[in-house]
Order: structure tokens, then C-alpha cells, then sequence
């Protein structure tokens, strides 16, 4: 059994530098536990569960599994306070935030031993989070399945970037869903990568199988960006995201974006499996993405597709002449 030795596995005690994103309503115990059982880092996506319904997913992970895992908690969301306490009464060793201010609550997790890493889209916001005392940044771009930066940086230019300014241990995530493009982000500077989209779409996650199925049919430019003055967030078109779309054309506030948002959106999307009035979150990636299979054969098919591109690019080496 192979290892790929990077800071990232060592931080977190993992085979391979591969973080599962912590996905509202695709990312339960399930997930979580299959994920780090392959190797990689599974998280749990608390930003859909209440503090019990969380403790439930993360005493079910912990039955099915010795491995390391985290919970990603996104800060702007309503149960954000009571989350964090359920992760630090339960001794969670490591926790993604997001979607917030990391100087919120990072300091009360270092200080009860968690490794905290936080999410951004921008060199500035990976600024504040070092500032707040992570132990790792996860750059994701503008690619990326679900919220998403305003800026419109893609991981090809924000991981460079974040790696020149920062000597944080960096994840890159955002269109990472093969081990040739997991090379490509160690090569731009990252010691791992977070994959969204790809592992919602496993036999394990939690999401609606004809959400699953639609993503699978999904074609070349089937995802946009939506609600960018509001809270952009990357979606798969449907009825509701073209009508998002022509409000937002005509000009419309945030007011009457949020009126037509509702509530419950996602989980009707996602859960539920409205494919016509629910919001679908998933990246660019989709187009890739052409079978729902186990974490495990998904994770092997990747470490193999990482190492045959390794070799690959090693043997440049031979036909490069000084
Ligand atoms: C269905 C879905 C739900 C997501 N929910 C969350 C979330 O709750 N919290 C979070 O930090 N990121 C969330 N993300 C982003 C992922 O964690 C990850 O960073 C992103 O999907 C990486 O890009 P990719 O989709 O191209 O792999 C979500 C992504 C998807 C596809």
C-alpha cells in the first residue's frame, strides 16, 4: 500500500494529502468515515446539521472508524456556536471553518489542541487566517462546487499566488477531482488538495441519488456562478438558477434575491432531489465526473492516476537539456 508523504498527511496523520470538503447535505458520517478508511482526511459538513444531529454523525464516524477525521463548520451559519462547542466537548482533533471570520473562534479550538485550517478565496483572507493562528489554509477557486469568492480567482492563479505570500501548509481545492490535477496542484506550490464535488458524488454521500445522476449528465459549462451579490455559490443550472440568473440581469437587489432564495433551497436541491426548484451545488468539475462509485475504488482510481502522471512528468527529466 502506497503513501504520498507531504506537511498536510503529516499534520493530520493521513496516507494520502487528500481532504474530502465538509459538504452541507452530502458530507455525513458515511462519507466522512469512508474517506478517511481510504486514506485521505474525511469531514463531516456540519453546516447542515443541528449540535445533536452533529454529535450523532460524529459518534457514528467514530464507531466505524479508528482513522482521523474532522468537521468542517462554515462560521455564517446559525448553528456555527453551538457546532463548535459539540467539536470541542467531543475532542474533534482537527476542524475546517469557513465562510466567516476565523479570528471569531480560532484561538478557543488551538487552545483546546484542535488543528484548525480555514478556507479562503483570497491572499487577503489567507492573511487573516494566519493572522488568527491556523495551522493550514485551504485556497479554493473559483471552479470550486458551492460558495465561492467574489474575485473569480481560479486555483490555478490563487495557489501560486497564496504560496508565494504564505509558508503555511496549503490545500488547494477547486476542480481537483483526478490525480493529474492533484499533481498539478502540488506542482503549483500546495502540500494537498480538497476535493468537493467528486466525493459528493460517491456511493457514500449523503446527497439525493438523482441530484447524483444529474451531475453525472452534466455537460461542458453547466455550472454558474449565481447570487454574486449576495452570496455567490456555484450551482448546476436548473429552473431556479435560470430565474436567479434573469433577476440578476434585470438588475435586481439583494432584497428580492433573497426573496426568491427562500429557505431550504439546498436541501430541496441537493437532499430532496427537486432538480427543478432546489439549489444544486457542485463545481466545474461535474463535466468530469461520470460514475457513482465507493470512496474507496474513487481514491484508489486517483492515488494510481497520481502516480502514473508522476511518472510521467518525471521521465521530462530525460529530454530536458540545459
Ligand atoms: C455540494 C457541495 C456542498 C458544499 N458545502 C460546503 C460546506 O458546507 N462548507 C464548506 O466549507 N465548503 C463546502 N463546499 C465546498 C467544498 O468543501 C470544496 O472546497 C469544493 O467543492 C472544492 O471544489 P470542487 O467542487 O471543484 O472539488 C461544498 C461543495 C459542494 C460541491
Amino acid at each position: 500500500m502506497h503513501k504520498i508523504r507531504t506537511r498536510i498527511t503529516e499534520l493530520f496523520d493521513i496516507r494520502y494529502p487528500v481532504i474530502q470538503g465538509g459538504m452541507i447535505w452530502c458530507a455525513g458520517w458515511e462519507l466522512a468515515s469512508a474517506v478517511s478508511m481510504a486514506g485521505g482526511l474525511g469531514l463531516i459538513g456540519s453546516g447542515s446539521m443541528t449540535p445533536d444531529i452533529l454529535r450523532h454523525h460524529i459518534r457514528k464516524t467514530r464507531k466505524a472508524t479508528n482513522a482521523p477525521f474532522g468537521v468542517n463548520i462554515p462560521l455564517i451559519y446559525q448553528h456555527a456556536a453551538g457546532n463548535i462547542e459539540v467539536v470541542l466537548k467531543e475532542k474533534i482533533p482537527v476542524v475546517f471553518t469557513s465562510a466567516g471570520n476565523p479570528a471569531q473562534w480560532t484561538r478557543q479550538m488551538k487552545d483546546a489542541g484542535i488543528r484548525v485550517v480555514h478556507v479562503v478565496s483570497t491572499l487577503r483572507f489567507a492573511e487573516k487566517a494566519a493572522t488568527a493562528g491556523v495551522d493550514a489554509i485551504v485556497a479554493e477557486g473559483f471552479e470550486a462546487g458551492g460558495h465561492n469568492g467574489r474575485e473569480e480567482t481560479t486555483t490555478m492563479v490563487l495557489v501560486p499566488w497564496i504560496r508565494k505570500h504564505l509558508s503555511l501548509p496549503l490545500i488547494a481545492a477547486g476542480g481537483i477531482a483526478s490525480g493529474e490535477t492533484m499533481l498539478a496542484a502540488l506542482a503549483l506550490g500546495a502540500d494537498g488538495v480538497q476535493l468537493g464535488s467528486r466525493f459528493a458524488i460517491s456511493a457514500e454521500a449523503s446527497c439525493h441519488p438523482d441530484f447524483k445522476k444529474a451531475v453525472i449528465l452534466a455537460g461542458e459549462g453547466a455550472t454558474r456562478l449565481a447570487m454574486k451579490q449576495l452570496m455567490p455559490v456555484r450551482l448546476l443550472e436548473n429552473s431556479f438558477s435560470q430565474r436567479i440568473a434573469s433577476l440578476e440581469e434585470a438588475g435586481a437587489g439583494t432584497e428580492a434575491l433573497k426573496n426568491m432564495l427562500g429557505k431550504g433551497r439546498a436541501k430541496k436541491g441537493m437532499f430532496d432531489g427537486d432538480l427543478e426548484e432546489g439549489e444544486l451545488e457542485i463545481g466545474q468539475v461535474a463535466v468530469q465526473i461520470d460514475d457513482i462509485k465507493p470512496v474507496a475504488v474513487i481514491m484508489k482510481r486517483i492515488t494510481d492516476e497520481f502516480l502514473t502522471a508522476l511518472n510521467r512528468i518525471s521521465n521530462l527529466k530525460d529530454h530536458f537539456q540545459i
